[in-house]
């Protein structure tokens, strides 16, 4: 695997990439894998990013102005464009798949309800520390959507092309908010002991939300997709079980999110799943919207 260490990763270019998906084409309710778990369980996410990322984004605002490092009040500019064209792209998916049935509204406000009423009134430490620990684990989510090209089966193109995209954003911005809170804060024992914490939180929720989409529907009562998605994510090659053991690299004295790698990931993605005409910067789609 190809790493970086000594800082170089914080000369690594954290760019957002203005991407316009065609998620007016979504189709089907159950956009994936025609089922109706593996599809309520990616609403759910996507419901949930808007407000969930929104909150990453402010508890590192909190620490901006004790930044000193230059390169890494670069990368907080380029992870701050990131997470913010992640929630709009986000925002629009989701009344995409509201039109075919779900009610993301429902997370969407739910969320937003449990981050004002209860996240804001904790400590800036507890707030930037959870976010570490959540980009911890949304990057692994990502490097493991690249790595696993039959793990995203399935899925209608405008959704798999998004979840992609939004994989290899947060591959790329991975270290931007641990980096922020070793340098401002830098207790490592209380990071461990929030992460703890936040991965038992971040099942529960991903669980109870893939649920009220899936009760969203008119679905909901099958016991054959149920058990496929349960196996799509804790069986052999599934998601969380493959990513046991990245998670628990967190503990290591020596961690780092780019200690094991990561950078060939962003390549792959550039080769296997860039598409210029999703891209609002290049010749392709200009060309396309004039014509
Ligand atoms: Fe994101
Ligand atoms: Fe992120």
């Amino acid at each position: 695997m190809e790493t970086l260490t000594n800082k170089a990763h914080q000369k690594l270019e954290i760019k957002p990439r203005q991407m316009d998906f065609a998620f007016g084409s979504l189709k089907d309710l159950k956009y994936f894998d025609n089922n109706i778990y593996k599809s309520s369980f990616i609403a759910g996410l996507s419901a949930a990013f808007p407000p969930g990322e929104g909150e990453f984004l402010d508890s590192v605002k909190l620490y901006r102005d004790q930044i000193t490092n230059p390169d890494l009040k670069r990368q907080v500019k380029g992870f701050i464009g990131q997470e913010g064209h992640h929630s709009h792209q986000h925002k629009i998916v989701n009344k995409e798949l509201d039109r075919l049935g779900f009610n993301t509204d429902k997370v969407d406000k739910l969320l937003h309800k449990m981050i004002n009423s209860r996240v804001k009134r904790l400590s800036n430490k507890f707030r930037l520390a959870h976010t570490v620990c959540a980009e911890h684990i949304t990057a692994l989510m990502g490097e493991h959507i690249i790595n696993q090209p039959d793990f995203l089966k399935n899925m209608e193109a405008p959704m798999k092309d998004l979840m992609l995209w939004h994989a290899v954003e947060e591959v790329e911005h991975k270290s931007v908010a641990y980096d922020v809170y070793m340098e401002c804060v830098g207790d490592r024992a209380y990071l461990n002991k929030t992460m703890k914490f936040a991965i038992l939180a971040l099942h529960f929720r991903l669980t109870r939300y893939m649920f009220m989409m899936a009760f969203s529907t008119k679905y909901w009562w099958n016991l054959k997709d149920l058990a496929s998605t349960l196996k799509w994510m804790f069986g052999k090659g599934g998601m969380w079980r493959s990513l046991r053991k990245p998670y628990k690299a967190f503990y290591s004295d020596d961690f780092h999110p780019w200690r094991d790698g990561g950078l060939e990931l962003i390549e792959k993605w550039q080769k296997d799943y860039y598409h210029p005409i999703q891209d609002k910067s290049s010749d392709e789609y200009l060309r396309a919207k004039v014509a």
